[in-house]
């Protein structure tokens, strides 16, 4: 299974996936990095792991979906089976998402459906929630709204920031997402187009 990574800042995500891929048992290769800025420090972690890395600049393109089909064209010039998100900031649109159904992973770092979107941790801390944590999900046209994969809680502690929870979660989203693509990639988990709803098998 090949596999792209769409960022847009530091990697951390991206790194862990692969570092998980670096493994031969791993059942999917990171073929590519994209990065919607050429700023995105994570192009420079990917090109030093040897992975093609390549910044797909909005601004570079007169509307979103010329934006999108320049993406679109360096995953099928990769023959990309499956794209993981990992702190992509931008919303792709129902086209895109319909051609790569069930197709496209996120992280997120919150419990969905609790908190989408953004500031997550000081939402959570504002809401006086004890759980907290990240959730890998298909992406559908929706925010944050796609059928989830795997989930990881962590606590709340009393003396917490939006801070030191996000390093918390951040911990856990390194653990999650190279479990939940494993997970993907492998087949025990994927999306039923009828339903729209993740389906688990045990293998
Ligand atoms: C992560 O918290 C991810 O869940 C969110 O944005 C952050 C990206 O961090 N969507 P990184 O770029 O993977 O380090």
């Amino acid at each position: 299974v090949r596999v792209a990574v769409l960022i847009s800042g530091r990697g951390s995500n991206m790194a862990a996936l692969l570092a998980a891929a670096g493994n031969e048992e791993f059942p999917a290769h990171i073929a590519v990095v994209i990065a919607d800025r050429a700023d995105a420090a994570g192009l420079a972690t990917a090109d030093a792991a040897g992975i093609p890395a390549m910044a797909v600049p909005r601004r570079d393109y007169s509307d979103k979906a010329a934006h999108e089909a320049a993406i679109e064209a360096q995953l099928h010039r990769h023959d990309i089976d499956l794209v993981c998100l990992a702190g992509f900031m931008r919303l792709l649109s129902g086209a895109f998402v319909a051609r790569w159904q069930g197709r496209i992973l996120n992280i997120h770092p919150s419990l969905l459906p609790l908190f989408p979107g953004l500031d997550t941790h000081a939402r959570a801390l504002a809401a006086g929630v004890r759980l907290h944590g990240c959730s890998v999900h298909f992406v559908t046209e929706g925010m944050d709204e796609g059928p989830i994969v795997a989930q990881a809680a962590v606590p709340v502690e009393c003396h917490d920031t939006a801070q030191t929870l996000s390093e918390r979660v951040l911990a856990a989203e390194h653990r999650l997402y190279p479990a939940a693509l494993h997970a993907v990639a492998n087949g025990s988990v994927r999306l039923d187009p009828a339903t729209g709803r993740s389906v688990f098998s045990a293998d």
